[in-house]
């Protein structure tokens, strides 16, 4: 695609997030213009002091349906309850255009309304930082035209993957809901720091470090993380002895079930509909 303009209808913090990292980026080729949406005049003048002069900003319904004539790209960034009325703004001018969702539990045949070209994406709160993660299914008539396109425009916030519909409440939990998941463990390692006498603020920047440097060992050498593990556990040692005792604790079944919980719930939240 030459001489595009994306426009993204909802610009929050993740519609930011993957505005931020395709500033960025030297996605090629690099769109034409970019206009960012928000309801109100005070969102659009935070959103100006972080992006810049180089985008251009609108708010309130009317101005959507200009920026939606205007744009080739689509990328719907609102709350997924606002979709509906939104869409009904702007449907006169949808004129078969590319669609980059973020909603969380809106589906391709639901988004399709709006165009058949439709990229299902699910990120999550770290590509705010650029160390994102994006799982990406698309509708058959976007995959064959843009998926090469829209995996350059969303790689930019860290990783993008291609997943097939089947598996986004999945992704729902695993990606979107994981960075709290992951928090969790973090709160936890502090506590049991804390609890042996090491200040709150080095015990939050060594777990944290801890994490950073684990999911990157994973990343690097590729093992599985059993094996890692038992690189670290001496026998009779220190690890094996602390691993054990989380074991009992039952934190292994209590993660993975609540991965579960969280796809299931997900899942339930388009049966309601
Ligand atoms: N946050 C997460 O952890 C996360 C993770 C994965 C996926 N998601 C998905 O990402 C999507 C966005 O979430 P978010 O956290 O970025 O939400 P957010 O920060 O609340 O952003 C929503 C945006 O929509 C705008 N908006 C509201 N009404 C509008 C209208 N009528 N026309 C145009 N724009 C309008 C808001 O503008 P105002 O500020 O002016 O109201 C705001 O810019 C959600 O669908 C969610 O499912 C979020």
């Amino acid at each position: 695609m030459e001489n595009y303009t994306i426009t993204v209808l909802g610009c929050g913090v993740m519609g930011t997030a993957v505005i931020s990292a395709i500033i960025r980026s030297k996605v090629e080729p690099f769109p034409s213009k970019i206009i960012c949406c928000s309801n109100t005049e005070s969102s659009s003048v935070k959103l100006r002091s972080k992006l810049g002069d180089k985008v251009e900003y609108s708010f309130g319904p009317e101005n959507n349906k200009k920026a939606v004539s205007e744009a080739n790209v689509i990328i719907l960034g609102c709350k997924p309850y606002m979709f509906q009325s939104i869409y009904e703004g702007v449907k006169d001018v949808c004129k078969d255009q590319l669609v980059i969702s973020l909603l969380a539990g809106v589906t391709i045949e639901e988004l399709q309304v709006m165009s058949p070209y439709v990229a299902k994406v699910m990120t999550n709160t770290p590509a705010q930082f650029g160390c994102g993660m994006a799982g990406i299914a698309f509708s058959p008539e976007a995959e064959s035209k843009y998926s090469e396109l829209v995996m350059q425009l969303i790689n930019p916030i860290g990783k993008a993957i291609k997943l097939p519909e089947k598996n986004m409440d999945a992704a729902t939990s695993l990606i979107g809901s994981g960075p709290a998941f992951c928090l969790l463990f973090l709160e936890s390692l502090i506590d049991g720091a804390v609890r042996m006498g090491i200040p709150y603020d080095i015990a939050k920047e060594s777990a944290a470090k801890v994490m950073e440097g684990t999911a990157k060992m994973v990343e690097e050498t590729n093992e599985h993380p059993a094996v890692l593990k038992s690189k670290i556990c001496t026998p009779g040692g220190t690890t094996i002895g602390g691993l054990l005792k989380m074991e009992d604790a039952g934190v292994r079944g209590g993660v993975a079930r609540g991965v579960e919980e969280a796809a299931k719930i997900s899942a339930s939240f388009a049966k309601k509909k």
